[in-house]
C-alpha cells in the first residue's frame, strides 16, 4: 500500500501534492512532502512537513509555503511498521536533514540493520522500517554529491534490505531523486519540462507525454536531463503515455461508492461491447495468449484473487463449470496451493481490480514458475499484474475509486461469464440464452437503479444490531459472501455469510430476537430449500430481509422484502449484487461512516 510521488520541475511540491491527492486511494493515514529549493546549495536542509489523516490535511498545512521548489518527493501511507502518527509518516529525514526518504513496502531485516546503524551512533526517532533507510544511506554517502557516489552508495544500501520496496529519496546539493524498485511499484513519467516518480501511472495522465515502468531490482538516479538506471533486466524504455486522468468526481451523488453503483449499466455495456455478437449466437474473450480450443484443452484453470474479486471468481466457477468440461478452482491468492495446482498445461488466472494486489501477484508469480501458463482479468490498464501476465482481458469498468468495490465486482462476474462462454462448446444449448442475458442486462441494471427504493425501514432493522447473517445457494451462496463482506467493511457491522444449507450446522446459534438475516432467494432451483432457511430463521426470532425476484409464500415470514426484476436464474446474481450493494451503502450513511475511505483500508493492497 502507500503512494509515492516525487517531481523535479518548476513548483515540484505543489506538483507532488496533485499527485499524492490521485494517489491517495493506496493509503490514506497519513502524508508528508519533502522538497528542495536550491539544488546548488549543499548545506540546504530539506524542508518537510507531515501529517496525520488525507492528503487535504498535509495540503492545509503545508499552505502554500513549498512554493517554488524545485525537487518535491511525497508520501500517503497505510501504516505497517508504526502506529498513525507524525512522527511515523514519511518522510524520514536524516539528523542533520539534508536528506529524505519515502518508501511503499516493508524492510523485513529491521531488527539486524537497527543494531548496525545503532553501532555506527544513529539514532531512530519513528517506529518505522523507512527510518532506517536514510541513516544508512546518511552513512554510505557522507559528504559526496555527485551522481555516481549517490548511486554507488544507494546501491549499496539496498543491497542490504531484505523485503519489498519502492523507495524515493532526494538529497541537499543533488539535482536528482533516488529511486529504488523491488516487488513495490515504482514508474517514471516525462514531460517537457518536469519529471516525475510516482506508485502508479494513473496521477501521471495528463501531465506526462511518456513513462517508463522501472523492474524489480532497479536503482537510479533520475533528474531532469536524464536517468541513470543500474538495472539486471533490460534497459529503461519510455512510452508514450496516452489517456485522460478522470477525476475522483463523485458529480450528483454524494459519495464516489453510490456513483459507482450507478455506473454499473455503462460498466457493464463496456465489459460486453465487442465481446459478443449482435444476433446472440457467439461470445469471445480475446487477449489470451491461448485460443478457445488450446484453453478447452487445459488440464485445469486456476483463478486466484483476494476479497471481492476471489467471490467475483467463486461465480466465475459456477459459470465455467456450467458451460464447459474444463476443470477450475479458485483459491484466495494468499492461500493458492500451487505445489498441488500448478505446473504444465494449467492456466491460473489472477482476477483483480487494482492490478496491484501483492497476494495475487505473488500467487500469479508462483504459477508461472511452476510452469505455468498466466493470464489477468484486471480493470487498471497496464498495472503491475496486466503487466506481469502480458495477457488476458480488462474488465473496463472505468476507475473505480471507493475502496468498496462494486462495478469492478459486476465486470469480474460478466467477464468471467464471457470466459465462460469462451470455453463452451459452440453447440452448448445454453450459450445462446446467456449471451441473450447478458446483452439485456445493462438495461435492466438502469431501470431497476432508476427505480425508487426506500432503504430507510431497512436499514432501521439493522442500525442497532451486533451482527448480520447473510445466505443464499448455489451461485448467489457468493453473492451473501460479497454483500456480507461489502456491509463489514464499510458499515463496521460484523456480518457473518453462509450457504443456506449451512446453516443448521453451526451459524443457527447466533439468531435471536431481532437478529437481521439476509436471505438471498431467487427464482431458481434452490428456491425451495431457501424457502425453508427462511421459516427456520423466522421462527427463532430473526428479522428476515428476503431478497428475491419472485411472489413468494414465505413472506409473512419475512420482516421485509427487496424484490429485484425477474432474470434468467444463470444471471441472477447480476441482480442480486445490486440491492445489497445499495444496503450496505445506506446503512453505512446512517451510521456515520466514511463510505469512500473506510477505517484501516486501502484501495490497493500491496503488501502481503
Ligand atoms: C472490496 O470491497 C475490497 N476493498 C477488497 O476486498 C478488494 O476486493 C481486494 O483487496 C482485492 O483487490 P483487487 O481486486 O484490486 O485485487
Amino acid at each position: 500500500m502507500c503512494g509515492i510521488f516525487g517531481t523535479i520541475g518548476d513548483d515540484a511540491a505543489m506538483r507532488t501534492l496533485e499527485g499524492l491527492r490521485r494517489l491517495e486511494y493506496r493509503g490514506y493515514d497519513s502524508a508528508g512532502l519533502a522538497a528542495l529549493f536550491d539544488t546548488s546549495d549543499k548545506e540546504a536542509r530539506v524542508e518537510t512537513e507531515r501529517a496525520v489523516g488525507y492528503v487535504s490535511d498535509l495540503v492545509s498545512k503545508v499552505n502554500g509555503r513549498f512554493k517554488n521548489s524545485v525537487i518535491a518527493i511525497g508520501h500517503t501511507r497505510w501504516a505497517t511498521h508504526g502506529g498513525v502518527t507524525e512522527v511515523n509518516a514519511h518522510p524520514h529525514s536524516s539528523a542533520d536533514g539534508l536528506m529524505s526518504v519515502v518508501h511503499n513496502g516493508i524492510i523485513e531485516n529491521t531488527s539486524e540493520l537497527l543494531s548496525e546503524i545503532n553501532e555506527s551512533g544513529y539514532s531512530m526517532t519513528s517506529e518505522t522500517d523507512t527510518e532506517l533507510i536514510v541513516h544508512l544511506l546518511h552513512e554510505a554517502l557522507g559528504e559526496q554529491r555527485t551522481p555516481e557516489a549517490a548511486l554507488e552508495a544507494f546501491q549499496t544500501v539496498i543491497g542490504r534490505l531484505e523485503g519489498a520496496w519502492a523507495i524515493a529519496v532526494i538529497v541537499s546539493g543533488m539535482d536528482g531523486i533516488l529511486v529504488a524498485k523491488n516487488g513495490a511499484p515504482l514508474v517514471i513519467g516525462r514531460c517537457e519540462n518536469c519529471i516525475s516518480i510516482s506508485s502508479d501511472p494513473l496521477p501521471l495522465y495528463g501531465s506526462c507525454s511518456e513513462v517508463a515502468y522501472l523492474d524489480d531490482g532497479d536503482i537510479a538516479y533520475v533528474s531532469q536531463q536524464k536517468v541513470d538506471v543500474i538495472s539486471e533486466s533490460a534497459d529503461l524504455t519510455f512510452a508514450p503515455h496516452q489517456g485522460d486522468y478522470s477525476p475522483e468526481d463523485p458529480g450528483i451523488f454524494a459519495h464516489m461508492m453510490i456513483k459507482e453503483i450507478h455506473d454499473q449499466p455503462t460498466a457493464f455495456q463496456n465489459a460486453i461491447a465487442g465481446r459478443v455478437s449482435a444476433d446472440g449466437t457467439n461470445a469471445m474473450l480475446s487477449g489470451f495468449e491461448l485460443d478457445s480450443r488450446e484453453l478447452r484443452k487445459l488440464d485445469r484453470i486456476n483463478l486466484v484473487a483476494c476479497g471481492t474479486a476471489f467471490f467475483a471468481a467463486k461465480l466465475g466457477v459456477r459459470y465455467i463449470r456450467r458451460l464447459s468440461d474444463v476443470p477450475v478452482e479458485a483459491y484466495l491468492s494468499s492461500e493458492f496451493p500451487v505445489e498441488s495446482v500448478g505446473g504444465k498445461n494449467t492456466l491460473t488466472i489472477a482476477v483483480t481490480q487494482s492490478g496491484e494486489t501483492k497476494d495475487t501477484l505473488d500467487a500469479l508469480t508462483r504459477a508461472k514458475v511452476a510452469g505455468g501458463h498466466v493470464s489477468s482479468i484486471c480493470n487498471v490498464i497496464d498495472s503491475t499484474i496486466a503487466r506481469f501476465a502480458g495477457n488476458g482481458a480488462y474488465l473496463y469498468a472505468g476507475p473505480e475509486y471507493s475502496v468498496a468495490s462494486t462495478k469492478a465486482f459486476t465486470n469480474m462476474s460478466a467477464v468471467l461469464m464471457l470466459l465462460a462462454l469462451t470455453l463452451s462448446e459452440p453447440d452448448n444449448v445454453e450459450r445462446a440464452r446467456v449471451i441473450r442475458g447478458l446483452r439485456e442486462m445493462p438495461q435492466r441494471m438502469s431501470n431497476y437503479l432508476h427505480s425508487e427504493i426506500d432503504f430507510e425501514p431497512i436499514v432501521d432493522l439493522l442500525v442497532d444490531s451486533k451482527t448480520a447473517l447473510f445466505i443464499g445457494r448455489g451461485p448467489n451462496s457468493h453473492i451473501a459472501s460479497e454483500a456480507a463482506l461489502k456491509m463489514m467493511e464499510i458499515a463496521y457491522l460484523p456480518c457473518i455469510a453462509y450457504p443456506g444449507g449451512e446453516l443448521k450446522h453451526g451459524p443457527i446459534a447466533l439468531i435471536e430476537e431481532g437478529t437481521p438475516v439476509i436471505a438471498i432467494a431467487p427464482d431458481d432451483s434452490h428456491y425451495p430449500k431457501m424457502e425453508a432457511n427462511i421459516r427456520e430463521c423466522a421462527s427463532r426470532g430473526a428479522n428476515v430481509i428476503l431478497v428475491t425476484n419472485r411472489e413468494t409464500s414465505v413472506e409473512d415470514y419475512c420482516a421485509r422484502v427487496i424484490r429485484t426484476p425477474p432474470t434468467d436464474p444463470f444471471l441472477s446474481p447480476f441482480m442480486s449484487i445490486m440491492p445489497l450493494h445499495l444496503l450496505a451503502y445506506h446503512l453505512a450513511v446512517r451510521l456515520g461512516r466514511n463510505v469512500d475511505r473506510p477505517r484501516n483500508l486501502a484501495k490497493s493492497v500491496t503488501v502481503v
